[in-house]
């Protein structure tokens, strides 16, 4: 056997973040583009997709399943569409990697195909709630079966009946989940709806809309009919305010920054990182504000500033749910106590992220406090020390950038995974003004 070798960052404590830089392409975005580019009639250019692991796997999943895909060369993918009933079946299981979005959204896909696919992920992957989207599609008619414990590997056989439209009530708050049930909705007789206790992220629905499909939008209420085809059409993905949220912070506590980060999506259901931001003081601006094939992007210019502690607004929670990572970082470095609540979805993201982080914050000599459902930290000192991702690349990317403001070098373990969502991060964060250093153990 060939010895593992693990990504490890090496970061200088202190340091200032300047200059003006653009962050990959929205992952959310990417993954969507491929699949309805996929499933649409007639060839779809996308341009800025992003080359990370996950939306990788996406798009090797739709080579598997019979559709030619060219590229991705520097971020541009030439998708030559099948039609929604035109992909073929997979010889062999699909491979997710560490991608919820790939799986949860193909499993609505798949279940209105004539043919059987099997789903299967990574460790982390196998460990994540697939209920949440089979037991909604086995009532449009699916079938598929998960494990004992309702998670993958999933096995998506052809519905016998066809599917058939349903309304559901979403009862957590998951963009996954609605977009899943949307994409069977294609697939489906009648009209499929789903309802959101609180709005999350909106991609699926604007990019059905762009590619010619109608979907009726009431409040939190999203309703398509079955059997609409999709035209092809050029998408030009924006920069991924996920990733932007690493120097978004990293600025925002590093004394002395100004940096300009440009090209960044400002969709509206993902930018609670910079209204949570903005309510405890950052110094952010929303610069050159356009529309880019349906989605909004400007360029945004962050200085350092005084942060304060804040109780999160509940209603911000979706719109930010997965830069709470890099926001606890942002509380670490602020004056007083920020009190997060209403988050129990980051126990069930890539890690417990509500555990990794405490744990992380501990280690560096913060007071972190996890409730079941969020955590109280007290802003403070950060100190030197080890802390271990376990894998999740949020997490890695938050301690890498809380060391703009430690007092002692600090290591951060088990970083492969970054490459998920944000190939080159060291590079760019090193040239942003980071001290960093990629290891391989
Ligand atoms: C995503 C939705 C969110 C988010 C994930 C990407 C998407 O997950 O955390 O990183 O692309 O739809 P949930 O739907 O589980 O909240």
């Amino acid at each position: 056997m060939t010895a593992q070798h693990e990504l490890r960052f090496d970061l200088t404590p202190g340091g200032t973040l300047g200059g003006c830089l653009t962050v990959p392409g929205d992952k959310s975005i990417s993954h969507r583009a491929v699949m309805l580019s996929a499933i649409a009639d007639g060839a779809s250019e996308i341009s800025g997709f992003l080359e990370g692991a996950d939306s990788l796997a996406t798009l090797r999943a739709f080579r598997q399943l019979g559709v030619e895909i060219e590229g991705p060369e520097q971020g541009r993918v030439r998708v030559h569409g099948v039609g929604l009933h035109g992909l073929q079946p997979a010889a062999a299981p699909l491979e997710m990697g560490n991608s919820g979005t790939s799986m949860r959204l193909l499993t609505g896909l798949l279940s209105g195909q004539s043919f059987a696919t099997e789903l299967v992920g990574d460790a982390s992957l196998s460990k994540r709630p697939m209920g949440r989207v089979v037991e909604p599609l086995s009532t449009m008619g699916a079938r598929i079966t998960a494990s004992a414990q309702g998670t993958a590997p999933l096995l998506i056989q052809p519905a016998g009946e066809g599917l058939r439209g349903i309304e559901y009530a979403l009862p957590v708050a998951s963009a996954q989940v609605k977009s899943s049930l949307l994409l069977a909705g294609l697939y489906a007789q009648g009209e499929t709806c789903v309802i959101e206790p609180v709005p999350t992220r909106d991609h699926t629905e604007r990019m059905l809309q762009a590619f010619g499909c109608q979907v009726q939008q009431q409040g939190t209420r999203r309703c398509l009919s079955g059997g609409q085809r999709l035209s092809g059409a050029p998408i030009a993905v924006p920069g991924d305010i996920s990733s932007a949220a690493f120097f978004l912070v990293g600025a925002s506590i590093a004394t002395g920054s100004d940096l300009t980060l440009t090209g960044v999506g400002i969709n509206p259901t993902r930018t609670g990182v910079i209204s949570i931001l903005q309510a405890m003081g950052a110094n952010i601006e929303l610069l050159n504000p356009r529309d880019q094939g349906g989605e909004p992007v400007a360029d945004l210019r962050v200085r350092a500033a005084e942060l304060t502690g804040i109780r999160i607004p509940l209603d911000q929670v979706p719109l930010a749910i997965d830069e709470f990572p890099a926001l606890f970082i942002a509380a670490a470095c602020a004056q007083g106590e920020t009190l997060l609540q209403g988050a129990e979805e980051l126990r069930v993201k890539e890690s417990d992220r509500i555990q990794t982080m405490a744990d992380g914050l501990q280690a560096l000599g913060i007071e972190a406090e996890p409730l079941p459902d969020g955590l109280r930290i007290q802003g403070g000192v950060l100190q030197g020390g080890s802390v271990d991702s376990h894998g999740d690349h949020r997490v890695a990317m938050s301690f890498a950038i809380a060391a703009l403001r430690a007092r002692e070098a600090i290591e951060v373990r088990n970083c492969d995974n970054v490459n998920t969502s944000f190939p080159h991060f060291a590079t760019l964060a090193a040239a942003a003004g980071l001290g960093i250093v990629e290891r391989y153990d």
